[in-house]
C-alpha cells in the first residue's frame, strides 16, 4: 500500500513538474499561427515546441504554462496580426511596437485578452479602426497605439478602462469628436485613473466637450495639438487641477480662453499657439509654475505686454509671435531668472529695447524680429543671440552689418556626448512632445543620466551616446541616441528585447523632458546561421530593384505603351487614397499626409505666382500652411520620369532623416494620381544662386567655410548615421539650400539610394547625377560608394572659391583649378585670377590654400585615395577654428571691448564711438 501511495505521489509530482514546464498547447499553436502570418519571425520560433521552457525570443514570461508576456518590438516583423492573438488569454503584456511593416487591421479578438495590463503597438502600420472590443480589457493600464495609420473614431468603449493610466492614440488619422459618457455609453471622462491623454496629431474635430473634464480626474498631460478641434476651450478644463501640460496648439479653437484656466496652478507647459483664440490674452498670474508658454498666432486683442508675465518667476520659454503686442518692451519681461528663450517676432513693439535688466544667466535666444523698435540698449550681461532684423533700429549703419541685424546665427551644432561608435549601433529617437524647456542643453545632461541609470541596472554591456537633436515643426524635441555593444558585437534579438526596452516604467526620464517615448530605428540583425542565404536575398533584391528601375526607364521611353507598366512606375497604385486602404503605404516618421485640396488652398491652386522652381521631378511651389508655416511643395508632372518610384523612395528616406543640415520633409500628398512632397521652405535659395549673384546674398570667406562644413555634416549624417545609410548621388551647389541664418541644408534625395550592404561592398544602378559633379570612377565602374558624394562635394568646394559653375561652356572647373595651381605662390596658390571677386573684397582668406588642398583630396580620381566625409568635416572644423583664432588675434579691439557685439561683421568705426564700459545705446532713425 505504502509503495503504491509513494508511487502515486511520485507520479503526481512528476506530472505536475511536467505540466509546469510545458507550454499549454493552445498557446503554442496560437503563437505558431501568429508567426505563420509574419515574415521575419524570430529564428528561434518553432525550433522547440515549448516556448516557455525552451524560450522563443520575445516570450518573456509564463505562468502556469501560459504565456503572460510577449514582447517583439522592433523585430522587423512583416505581415498582419492574426485573430489567434485572442487565444493567448493569459497575456498580461503585449508589445509589438516598431515593426514598421506590421499592417492591416487590429483584430477585435484582442478584446478577449482580459488579463492584459499593457498593450503597446506603437509605430507599426496598423490601419482601420480601433476595435471597440478593447473596451473589455478592464485590467489595462497602458494603451499605446500611437504612430500607426488607424482611422475612424475613438470608440466610446475605451471609457470602460477604469484602470487605464496611459492612453496614447497620437499620430494616427482618427476622426470624429472626443467621446464622452452618456446615459447609455461610456466616454473618456470616465478614465479617472488616467494621467495621460495623448491624442495629438490626428484629425479629431468638433468641440472639446465640456464633459471631458471633471474634478475627479488626475490627468497630467493633455496633448490635443495638431487636430481639427474647433469652437471654444471648455471652462471645465479648470477643474482638472492635476494638469501639468496642456497642448491645444494647431487647432481651430476660437472664443476667449476661459479665465479659470488660472486654477491650474501646477501647469508647467501651456501651448495654445496657432488657433483663432480671441478676446484679451488670458490672465495667467496664478500659474506660478509655468515654464513654457506659447500663445503665438491667435487673434487676441492688441495689447501691451501683459503685466502678469512679471509674476511668472519660473518661466524658461516665452513665445508670443504674431501676437499684436505693442508699446515698449517692458523691463519685467526679463524678470524670470530662469529665462532661456524669448521669441516675440512679428509684433508691434516700438521705442527702445532695453535688455540691461536681464538677470537670467541661461538666456540664449532673444528674438524681436519684425517689430518697430528704433533703438536698443545693450548690456554686457547678455552676450547671446539677439535677433532684430526687420526693425527700424537696423537702419543704423553701425548695427546694420552686425549679427543682430544680419540674422546670422552661429551653428546650432549637432552634439554628441562621448561619441562612441561601433559597426552595428542600435539607434533611435527620444521624441518628446512637450519639453518644458526650449534650451536643450539644459535637458540633455538629465536625459543622459536617465539612460545611464537605466543601463546601470543591466549587465554592463552597453555604451551609449547622444548624437544630435532638433525641434521639429510640431515643437517636438527629437534626440538621437545610439547604443553600442561594449564588446563591439552586434545586438541580438534578446539583447534588444531584454536590455534595450526603454518603454518601461524603469526608465525614469526627467520631468523636463515631458511626455516622451523612444522610437528605435529598424535594426539589421545578423543571421549567423544562414549568412549565405541572406546575401543571396540581398543580391536578389538588388537585382529586382535593377529590373524595376530598368523597366521604369523602358516604360518612359515607350510612353505610348506605358499602360502595362503603370503599376511599376506607380507603386502606390494599390495603395489608394490615403486613409481607406493604407495597404503598403510608405512608412513615415514625423511626416504627415496632406489632401490635395489642402495643398491647393495653400498655393492658391498652384498659381504661377507661387512657382519657385522646377526640377527633374516637376515644379516646385511655395505655399503657406494654415498654421502659418511656409513650405515648398514639389509637384510631379504627370508621367514624369519614374515619378512613382522616386516618390516612394523619397518620402521614405526623407521622413527617416532629421538633421539640421538636411532639408526636412513636412509631409506629402498622394491622391488622384498626383504625387506631391511638402518640404520646409528654405528662404534664401540655393548656394548656386548666391554664388552667381542672382539673389544678392554675398558670402564672405568664413560663411563659405561654414556652408562647406554644414553640407559635409549633412552628408555625414546620411552616410554614417542614417539607418540604413544613404548615398546622396546628386550633391551640387543647386542642391544646397541656405536658410534664414545662412545655415546650409542639403536637399533633394530623389536620386538617393539605400546602401544595400555596406560591408559586402557596393550597389550599382543606372548612373545618375549631374554632369560636372559625377564621380568619374562611378561612371566607369558603375560602383556607387559614399566616396562619390565626397567627389561631388569637392567640386562644390571649388565652386565656392571661384563662383564658377562646375561645367561652363565646356570648361570643367576641376581641370581649370588643377591647371592654375602654383604651389610656389605662397599667397594665392596660383588662383588669384580665378577667385571670386566678391570673396577678394570680403577680407582675409586665411586657410584658402588648405581649403583648396582639401577639395583636391576629395577629387582624387581613385576613390580609395579620397577622404571620407567624416574626415572632410574634421578638416573644415579645424580650418574654421584656426580662421577664428587668427581673426581674434588680429582683429581690431572692438571685438574684445564690445563683448555683446560678438562676431560683428566688419571693422567699422564702431569702437571709437562707444563710450560707456557696460551699456551701449544705438538709435535707429536719428543716429546716435
Ligand atoms: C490678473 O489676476 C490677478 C489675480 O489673479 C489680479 O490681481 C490682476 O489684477 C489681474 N490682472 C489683470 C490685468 O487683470
Ligand atoms: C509706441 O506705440 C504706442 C501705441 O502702441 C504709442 O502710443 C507710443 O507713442 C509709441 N511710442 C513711440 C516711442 O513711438
Amino acid at each position: 500500500m505504502v509503495r503504491i501511495t509513494e508511487f502515486l505521489l511520485l507520479f503526481f509530482i512528476f506530472s505536475f513538474k511536467q505540466g509546469s514546464s510545458t507550454t499549454e498547447p493552445a498557446d503554442v499553436s496560437a503563437l505558431k499561427s501568429l508567426s505563420d502570418k509574419w515574415k521575419n519571425a524570430p529564428p528561434s520560433w518553432g525550433r522547440s515546441g515549448d516556448p516557455c521552457d525552451k524560450p522563443w525570443e520575445g516570450v518573456l514570461n509564463c505562468s502556469n504554462s501560459r504565456v503572460t508576456t510577449l514582447k517583439l518590438f522592433n523585430m522587423g516583423l512583416q505581415g498582419t496580426l492574426g485573430p489567434e492573438i485572442g487565444n493567448l488569454s493569459q497575456l498580461e503584456i503585449l508589445d509589438l511596437s516598431y515593426n514598421q511593416n506590421l499592417e492591416g487591421p487590429l483584430p477585435s479578438s484582442i478584446g478577449m485578452l482580459t488579463n492584459l495590463e499593457i498593450l503597446r503597438l506603437i509605430g507599426c502600420k496598423f490601419s482601420g479602426g480601433i476595435p471597440q472590443e478593447l473596451g473589455n480589457l478592464l485590467q489595462l493600464t497602458v494603451l499605446a497605439l500611437n504612430s500607426n495609420q488607424l482611422n475612424g473614431t475613438i470608440p466610446a468603449s475605451l471609457g470602460q478602462l477604469s484602470n487605464l493610466n496611459y492612453l496614447d492614440l497620437a499620430d494616427n488619422q482618427l476622426t470624429g469628436t472626443l467621446p464622452t459618457s452618456t446615459n447609455d455609453s461610456s466616454g473618456l471622462d470616465m478614465l479617472l485613473k488616467a494621467e495621460h491623454f495623448h491624442l495629438n496629431r490626428n484629425q479629431l474635430s468638433g468641440r472639446i466637450p465640456s464633459k471631458l473634464f471633471n474634478p475627479n480626474m488626475i490627468l497630467e498631460h493633455l496633448l490635443l495639438d495638431s487636430n481639427k478641434l474647433s469652437e471654444e476651450i471648455p471652462e471645465t478644463i479648470g477643474l482638472v487641477k492635476t494638469l501639468t501640460i496642456i497642448r491645444l496648439d494647431n487647432n481651430f479653437l476660437n472664443g476667449s480662453v476661459p479665465s479659470n484656466i488660472s486654477n491650474l496652478t501646477d501647469l508647467c507647459v501651456l501651448n495654445l499657439a496657432n488657433n483663432t483664440l480671441a478676446g484679451p490674452m488670458p490672465n495667467l498670474t496664478e500659474l506660478q509654475g509655468l515654464n513654457y508658454l506659447d500663445l503665438s498666432n491667435n487673434s487676441f486683442d492688441p495689447s501691451a505686454v501683459p503685466e502678469w508675465l512679471s509674476n511668472l518667476h519660473n518661466l524658461t520659454t516665452l513665445i508670443i509671435e504674431f501676437g499684436q503686442l505693442h508699446g515698449e518692451v517692458p523691463q519685467f519681461l526679463f524678470s524670470s531668472q530662469w529665462l532661456q528663450e524669448v521669441r516675440l517676432k512679428n509684433n508691434s513693439f516700438n521705442g527702445t529695447l532695453d535688455i540691461s535688466s536681464i538677470t537670467s544667466s541661461e538666456l540664449r535666444i532673444l528674438n524681436f524680429q519684425n517689430n518697430d523698435i528704433n533703438s536698443i540698449t545693450l548690456s554686457s550681461n547678455y552676450n547671446e543671440k539677439l535677433e532684430l532684423a526687420g526693425n527700424p533700429v537696423c537702419n543704423n549703419t553701425q548695427l546694420q552689418r552686425t549679427e543682430y541685424c544680419q540674422n546670422l546665427r552661429s551653428d546650432s551644432q549637432s552634439i554628441s556626448s562621448n561619441n562612441i561608435t561601433c559597426l552595428q549601433p542600435y539607434g533611435g529617437l527620444v521624441i518628446s512632445r512637450a519639453p518644458y524647456n526650449g534650451y536643450i542643453e539644459q535637458i540633455l545632461p538629465q536625459l543622459e543620466k536617465g539612460f545611464e541609470d537605466f543601463l546601470r541596472t543591466k549587465p554592463m554591456i552597453i555604451n551609449f551616446s547622444i548624437w544630435n537633436f532638433s525641434f521639429d515643426i510640431n515643437s517636438y524635441l527629437r534626440v538621437e541616441l545610439r547604443f553600442c555593444h561594449s564588446n563591439s558585437k552586434s545586438f541580438t534579438r534578446e539583447d534588444i528585447i531584454e536590455l534595450l526596452d526603454f518603454n518601461t516604467q524603469d526608465l525614469h526620464l526627467p520631468d523636463a523632458i515631458g511626455p516622451s517615448y523612444f522610437s528605435p530605428f529598424q535594426y539589421a540583425f545578423k543571421n549567423r546561421v544562414i549568412r549565405g542565404l541572406t546575401i543571396g536575398i540581398a543580391v536578389g533584391s538588388a537585382v529586382a530593384v535593377l529590373i524595376i528601375a530598368g523597366l521604369a526607364i523602358y516604360a518612359l521611353r515607350q510612353r505610348r505603351q506605358a499602360r502595362r507598366a503603370f503599376s511599376l512606375r506607380n507603386p502606390f497604385a494599390y495603395w489608394g487614397s490615403f486613409g481607406e486602404d493604407a495597404g503598403d503605404a510608405p512608412q513615415l516618421r514625423g511626416a504627415r499626409s496632406f489632401s490635395l485640396d489642402e495643398l491647393k488652398k495653400c498655393t492658391n491652386d498652384f498659381s504661377r505666382a507661387n512657382e519657385i522652381g522646377s526640377g527633374g521631378y516637376g515644379k516646385v511651389y511655395r505655399g503657406t500652411l494654415p498654421n502659418g508655416q511656409i513650405v515648398a511643395i514639389k509637384r510631379s508632372e504627370k508621367g514624369s520620369m519614374q515619378g512613382g518610384l522616386e516618390f516612394k523612395t523619397e518620402i521614405e528616406l526623407l521622413s527617416r532623416v532629421h538633421h539640421l543640415n538636411l532639408v526636412e520633409l513636412v509631409g506629402f500628398c498622394y491622391e488622384k494620381g498626383e504625387l506631391l512632397l511638402v518640404y520646409e521652405y528654405i528662404s534664401n535659395g540655393t548656394l548656386r544662386d548666391s554664388l552667381s549673384g542672382r539673389n544678392q546674398i554675398q558670402l564672405d570667406w568664413k560663411r563659405r567655410l561654414k556652408i562647406a562644413l554644414d553640407s559635409a555634416r549633412g552628408l555625414v549624417y546620411l552616410h554614417n548615421h542614417a539607418n540604413p545609410p544613404i548615398i546622396h548621388r546628386d550633391v551640387k551647389s543647386s542642391n544646397i539650400l541656405l536658410d534664414d541664418n545662412l545655415t546650409a541644408k542639403v536637399a533633394d534625395f530623389g536620386l538617393s539610394t539605400l546602401v544595400m550592404n555596406s560591408e559586402e561592398g557596393q550597389f550599382s544602378i543606372h548612373v545618375k547625377g549631374t554632369p560636372g559633379y559625377v564621380d568619374p570612377e562611378y561612371v566607369m565602374t558603375q560602383q556607387l560608394t559614399a566616396k562619390s558624394d565626397v567627389y561631388s562635394l569637392g567640386v562644390v568646394m571649388l565652386e565656392m572659391i571661384t563662383s564658377e559653375p562646375a561645367l561652363h561652356k565646356g570648361k570643367y572647373i576641376v581641370s581649370r583649378v588643377k591647371m592654375a595651381i602654383d604651389k610656389n605662390d605662397e599667397e594665392w596658390y596660383g588662383l588669384k585670377d580665378m577667385i571670386d571677386s566678391t570673396l577678394l573684397k570680403s577680407g582675409s582668406l586665411d586657410g584658402l590654400r588648405r581649403f583648396v588642398e582639401l577639395a583636391l583630396s576629395c577629387l582624387e580620381e581613385s576613390s580609395e585615395l579620397r577622404l571620407t566625409m567624416d574626415n572632410v568635416v574634421k578638416e573644415i572644423e579645424i580650418l574654421l577654428t584656426d580662421y577664428e583664432s587668427n581673426k581674434s588675434t588680429s582683429a581690431l579691439p572692438f571685438a574684445i571691448e564690445l563683448g555683446s557685439m560678438k562676431d560683428a561683421y566688419d571693422e567699422t568705426e564702431l569702437s571709437k564711438q562707444v563710450s560707456s564700459q557696460d551699456i551701449y545705446r544705438f538709435t535707429g532713425r536719428h543716429g546716435i
